[in-house]
C-alpha cells in the first residue's frame, strides 16, 4: 500500500483537476481474472506473439490466429467489470471533463458504463472484413473459424492492433487532445513498455499535467511519474474516488 501522502496528493487532484484523462493496461483486466501480458501467467510467457497477434502471422495461419481469439473469447465472456472499472465509470459521471484510453481489447470499460472511451488496441468483440473493411460487432462464442463478411465474403479479421500496425488515426487525434488538455493522468495497470501508450505519461507530462501511476510493481514508468502507488487497481481506483463528493 501506498504512503498516505501520496494517496492524499493523487486525491487532491482528483477534486481539482478540470480535466482527467486515464490510461488503462491489462493490470486493470487481471483484478477480474483476465490474464496480462507480461505477467508470471502472461500471456506472452506461454504464447509468441508473432506467431498469433501479428498482420504476418494472420497472412500465414489465419485459422491458428482465429483459434486462438476463440480461445481469449471464451475466457473473457466469463469475465465481469470489476471495482476498478466501475470507481472509472463513477469518475467519469462526477468529472467535468474526462477520457480514458484503454490498451485493454476484452470490452470490460465499455460493459462497466464508460463512454468517452478510446480503445486503442481495438476490441475482441468486434470483427473487419479484411476487403471491405467493414467493422462489425461479433459475440458468437465460438465465432466460425475462417468467418467471411456479409456483405463482400473476404476473410474477417478480429478488430485488434497487432505488433507492427498503426493505431487508428482517430484514436491517436482523440489521444492526443485528452493528453494535451488534461491536468490530472492516471496510469493504471500497464507495463508501459508497448508504444506509442508507453509514450503516453510523458506527453502529458511534458503538457504540464499532474500524473499518477497505480500499479502492483514499479515499471520503466515510475521515476518520470509524479507519484506512483503501488498495490492492486480493484483496491486503490475506489479508495482514491472515496472523499470525491
Ligand atoms: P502487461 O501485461 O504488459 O502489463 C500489465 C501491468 O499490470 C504490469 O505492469 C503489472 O505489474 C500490472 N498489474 C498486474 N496486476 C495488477 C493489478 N491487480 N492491479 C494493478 N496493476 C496490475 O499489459 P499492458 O501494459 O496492458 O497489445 O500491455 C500492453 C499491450 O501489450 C497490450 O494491449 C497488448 C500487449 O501485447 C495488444 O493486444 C495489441
Ligand atoms: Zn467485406
Amino acid at each position: 500500500m501506498a504512503p498516505g501522502s501520496d494517496l492524499e496528493l493523487v486525491r487532491h487532484h482528483l477534486t481539482t483537476a478540470r480535466n482527467i484523462t486515464v490510461l488503462t493496461g491489462a493490470g486493470i483486466s487481471a483484478d477480474s481474472g483476465v490474464p496480462t501480458f507480461r505477467g508470471t501467467d502472461g500471456l506472452w510467457r506461454n504464447y509468441r506473439a508473432e506467431d498469433l497477434a501479428t498482420p504476418e502471422a494472420f497472412a500465414r495461419d489465419p485459422r491458428l490466429v482465429w483459434e486462438w481469439y476463440n480461445w481469449r473469447r471464451e475466457l473473457i465472456a466469463t469475465k465481469q467489470p470489476n471495482a476498478a472499472h466501475l470507481a472509472l465509470t463513477e469518475l467519469e459521471r462526477r468529472a467535468r471533463a474526462f477520457w480514458l484510453i484503454t490498451q485493454n481489447v476484452d470490452g470490460l470499460h465499455r460493459d462497466a458504463g464508460s463512454r468517452n472511451l478510446s480503445e486503442i488496441h481495438g476490441n475482441i468483440w468486434r470483427v473487419r472484413c479484411t476487403g471491405c473493411q467493414a467493422v462489425q460487432d461479433n459475440r458468437d462464442l465460438p465465432i466460425a473459424i475462417l468467418p467471411s463478411c456479409p456483405h463482400c465474403g473476404s476473410l474477417l479479421r478480429p478488430h485488434i492492433v497487432w505488433f507492427g500496425e498503426s493505431l487508428f488515426a482517430a484514436d491517436l487525434e482523440q489521444c492526443a487532445q485528452a493528453l494535451s488538455q488534461c491536468d490530472l493522468l492516471l496510469v493504471i495497470g500497464t507495463s508501459g513498455v508497448v508504444y506509442p501508450a508507453a509514450g503516453f505519461a510523458s506527453v502529458a507530462k511534458d503538457a504540464g499535467a499532474f500524473v499518477a501511476e497505480i500499479n502492483l510493481d514499479p515499471t520503466p514508468q515510475s521515476s518520470l511519474v509524479d507519484v506512483s502507488l503501488q498495490g492492486r487497481a480493484k483496491d486503490l481506483v475506489p479508495l482514491l474516488l472515496d472523499p470525491i463528493e
